[in-house]
């Protein structure tokens, strides 16, 4: 059984509930959970809000951001128990676990390293007077992280918010939070003051949507569907707070008939079974040009057919999907690609022995004739299942990247140079890869979506903007 943080102390639910925390690997219950409510986030906001007005908020740039290295440092310290946790709860292999907490650490690190390094202005304005942009924290920052990366999710969110001097509040999702609970435990253990970061737990509905909708919160970042992410920025109106949404994408690979082969076959096949499937920023839709078409997808389809899911200590290229909602979902898409006349060109296999009861899929290649035949070429599935199709043109190219409601990332895969660019730059989205895919977490590169990927950007130096506000000093010194 599992606690929750709040105003410095591992406590349960005020009336003692709890939820079942459940193996994606073998359908058992493992663990609890508290099941917040709204006394919970309740208690939480007033020790965020506490937090600001005593030594959290008293303290220095400088001094915040050590105490952000000192959990880098606790997070590698405790490194592989904290990859043991990420990968029980939410079924990805051992080393994908191990590699998320290396990036959870590595957020602490850069923003714990920016945090002195935000700089205000002055401003030119008329004669004796001295103007000054400073930079000042939001409040109390609400976070609701979803299950696929909750580790890298939650740095991704809370480190930059900390670093700016703003008392945080998460919501971590019900299906994936150990790790999250784990690390703002060693929050406290390396210095962090009571109420600095509270965790909540509890289902969506109810703890999530009482945070969303509270009204001492200054800002919310979240991360997770389309559906709920217009709930969060309903709630954000409400109060007229900030909202930074990140609600996934359709993002294509563009290839090419002179395309790189050697370097685009691994990294399109790994742009989608990696997690399973279940990243944002999958490489979810796949345009050939006509010439290559038939060529490119035989040897795509040799490499996409060594695919293998496995439990976390097989340690192959993808686990089981994280429940048994997801794993209907991904079903119910499979079974309506081949409904929809889809081709099925390749399929990875599922590990002999693995536990019955696990949401394990089998990862699907599939060709399309046109971008238009079946509604897997445009709606987020979130599974290990990629949908070739192909083009003719350039300006095709182009358009069929942009023929779907998300905009989150996109990737092109050429040699020309020319085209690389007009390329990158025709796409509506928030990154373009060229010859590559995948950052591995990419704490120091912008990311966020356009059109239904949401709004708002993080990672990077922009986040720290993201997490601030600016007040103008304007001060006259004449006589
Ligand atoms: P979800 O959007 O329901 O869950 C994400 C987070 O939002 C969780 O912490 C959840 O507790 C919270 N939440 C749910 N309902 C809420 C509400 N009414 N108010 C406030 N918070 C709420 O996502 P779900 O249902 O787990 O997955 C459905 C689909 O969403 C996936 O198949 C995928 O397409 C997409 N998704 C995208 C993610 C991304 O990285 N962009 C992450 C997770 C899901
Ligand atoms: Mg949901």
């Amino acid at each position: 059984m599992t606690r929750m943080i709040i105003a410095g102390r591992q406590v349960d639910a005020h009336d003692g509930r709890t939820i079942d925390v459940v193996s994606p690997v073998d359908g058992e219950v493992f663990t609890t959970i508290p099941r917040g409510q709204q006394a919970d986030v309740d208690a939480a906001v007033q020790a965020a809000r506490a937090a600001l007005e005593g030594d959290w908020g008293r303290m220095t740039a400088l001094e915040r951001g050590r105490l952000l290295l000192r959990l880098g440092e606790s997070v590698l310290a405790h490194h592989e128990e904290l990859a043991q946790l990420e990968a029980r709860d939410t079924g990805k292999p051992m080393s994908t676990a191990r590699g998320d907490i290396t990036v959870l650490a590595r957020y602490f690190e850069f923003y714990g390293s920016a945090a002195d390094k935000v700089h205000g202005q002055t401003i030119p304005f008329q004669k004796d007077y001295s103007v000054q942009l400073i930079r000042e924290p939001l409040g109390v920052t609400a976070h609701i992280i979803p299950w696929n990366y909750p580790a890298q999710m939650f740095g991704r969110s809370v480190a930059p918010a900390l670093a700016m001097g703003n008392a945080s509040v998460v919501k971590p999702a019900e299906d994936a939070c150990l790790s999250v609970i784990r690390v703002a435990e060693l929050a406290l253990e390396v210095g962090f003051p009571a109420g600095a970061l509270n965790i909540v737990t509890g289902l969506g509905e109810e703890a999530g949507a009482s945070l969303s909708r509270h009204h001492d919160i200054n800002f919310i970042t979240f991360t997770g569907s389309n559906e709920v992410g217009v709930l969060i920025q309903q709630a954000a109106a409400v109060n007229a707070v900030k909202c930074v949404l990140e609600l996934g994408g359709k993002s294509a690979h563009i290839v090419f008939d002179d395309a790189n082969y050697k370097l685009a076959i691994p990294a399109i096949v790994k742009g989608i079974v990696h997690n399973t499937g279940q990243t944002c920023t999958a490489g979810s839709r796949l345009l050939v040009q006509r010439g290559v078409y038939a060529d490119f997808m035989k040897a795509l389809a040799d490499e996409f057919s060594k695919v293998r899911a496995g439990t976390p200590d097989m340690d192959l290229d993808c686990g089981p999907l994280v429940n048994q909602a997801q794993f209907d979902r991904v079903n119910r898409y499979i079974a309506k690609g081949l409904a929809d006349g889809l081709t099925v060109v390749a399929e990875g296999g599922i590990a002999d022995g693995v536990p019955a009861g696990g949401y394990f899929v089998k990862p699907t290649l599939f060709s399309a004739p046109t971008h238009d035949s079946s509604s897997l070429l445009t709606e987020e599935i979130f599974g290990p299942v990629l949908v070739a199709v192909p083009f003719d043109t350039e300006a095709d190219a182009i358009r069929l990247a942009n023929a779907t409601d998300y905009g989150l990332l996109g990737a092109v895969w050429t040699e020309n140079g020319g085209r690389q660019q007009r390329v990158a730059r025709g796409i509506k989205c928030g990154q373009v890869y060229i010859n590559g895919f995948g950052a591995g977490g990419g704490v120091e590169l912008p990311f966020g979506g356009v059109k239904k990927s949401g709004h708002g950007r993080e990672k990077g130096f922009i986040a720290l903007e993201e997490m601030s506000t600016t007040k103008t000093l304007i001060q006259f010194y004449g006589e």
